[in-house]
């Protein structure tokens, strides 16, 4: 089956689904689980400097036997050493990852870059002019960091990854203004985390209506999950997941083809995610 892409706003297309490698493979080998995320469908890999895990997460892309120009592989910037440069930086990573390019290459923290954003952002543009990225884009960017980067780009970023579900949707709006101004793709982690990250909310009697609902339509099973995603998927966001299981794997991949939710149900979610703010992760977030 074939992943659907979302267009960037540089020319290329990027997987709306993939496979991250951090959280529970931060410092972790990502051979297997790379490996095992190829091999069930994902073409989309979601790698970082800090995840530790480059030279594995490579292995794995190489053992999966998949031809390169058929993925689509990120990185990100952590911080810099003394010296370094994000281009510096990314060709580190690129030895590690046994790769001559990336498909795209996030700021991973505008935190870990207080009072260098500028410059840092200049650095990342030299990364895509000079062919070592084929997309540049940021990672739990607000409106400040966007504002003080705008003021510098001549390229705009194509994505900001950033902590992604209902519980956060309303909160975000002011820099989803900002996407949409400029053309930039939302991407979304920490998208399950309503569901298995804490108590249970007001989105969890909405999202098992809509799933028995979906379930019958489709008359095959419909997870949780998979409601979340299709959520999110529907919004034209770019979801990025993870698994240690192959079973659930499968099952991320299979969100493509659950049915759409219905414009009624789309609300029903929003409106149920807007009655609790709640973060799940780390974010400096100025605005809220
Ligand atoms: N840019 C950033 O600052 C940043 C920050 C955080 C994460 N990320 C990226 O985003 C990726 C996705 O991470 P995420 O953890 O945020 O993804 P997520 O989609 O919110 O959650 C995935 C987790 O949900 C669990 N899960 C899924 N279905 C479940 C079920 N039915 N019951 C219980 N648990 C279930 C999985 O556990 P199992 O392993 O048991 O399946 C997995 O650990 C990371 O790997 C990383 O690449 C980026």
């Amino acid at each position: 089956m074939t992943v659907p892409t979302l267009a960037l706003n540089d020319g290329n297309a990027v997987p709306w689904i993939g496979f991250g490698t951090g959280t529970a493979l931060f410092y972790k080998d990502a051979r297997e689980a790379v490996h095992v995320a190829i091999q069930n469908g994902f073409t989309h890999i979601d790698g970082a400097q800090v995840y530790t895990n480059e030279e594995t997460l490579g292995t794995g892309v190489i053992q999966s036997g998949k031809p390169r120009s058929e993925l689509f592989i990120t990185t990100k910037l952590y911080k810099l050493q003394p010296g370094a440069t994000p281009k510096s930086a990314l060709q580190e990573s690129l030895k590690r990852l046994k790769l001559d390019q990336v498909d795209l290459y996030l700021v991973h923290n505008p935190n870990n870059h207080v009072g260098q954003l500028k410059e840092v952002w200049k650095g990342m543009e030299e990364c895509k002019k000079d062919g070592l990225t084929k997309s540049i884009g940021v990672s739990n960017f607000a409106v400040e960091h966007f504002k003080e980067i705008f003021e510098v780009a001549s390229i705009p970023p194509s994505v900001n990854q950033l902590e992604l579900h209902p519980y956060v949707w309303k909160a975000l709006q002011p820099v989803l203004e900002i996407h949409k101004e400029h053309g930039i793709v939302t991407s979304s982690y920490g998208g399950l985390s309503p569901l298995f990250r804490g108590e249970s909310g007001p989105l969890n009697e909405v999202v098992e209506s809509i799933r028995e609902r979906l379930q019958a339509t489709r008359g095959q099973p419909v997870s949780d999950s998979q409601v979340l995603s299709k959520w999110l998927q529907q919004k034209g966001v770019l979801v990025i997941t993870t698994s240690s299981k192959a079973e659930r794997v499968r099952e991320y991949i299979d969100t493509t083809n659950v049915p759409d939710l219905t414009a009624e149900e789309l609300a029903l979610v929003e409106r149920a995610g807007s009655l609790l703010h709640q973060r799940f992760f780390q974010g400096n977030w100025l605005s809220e």
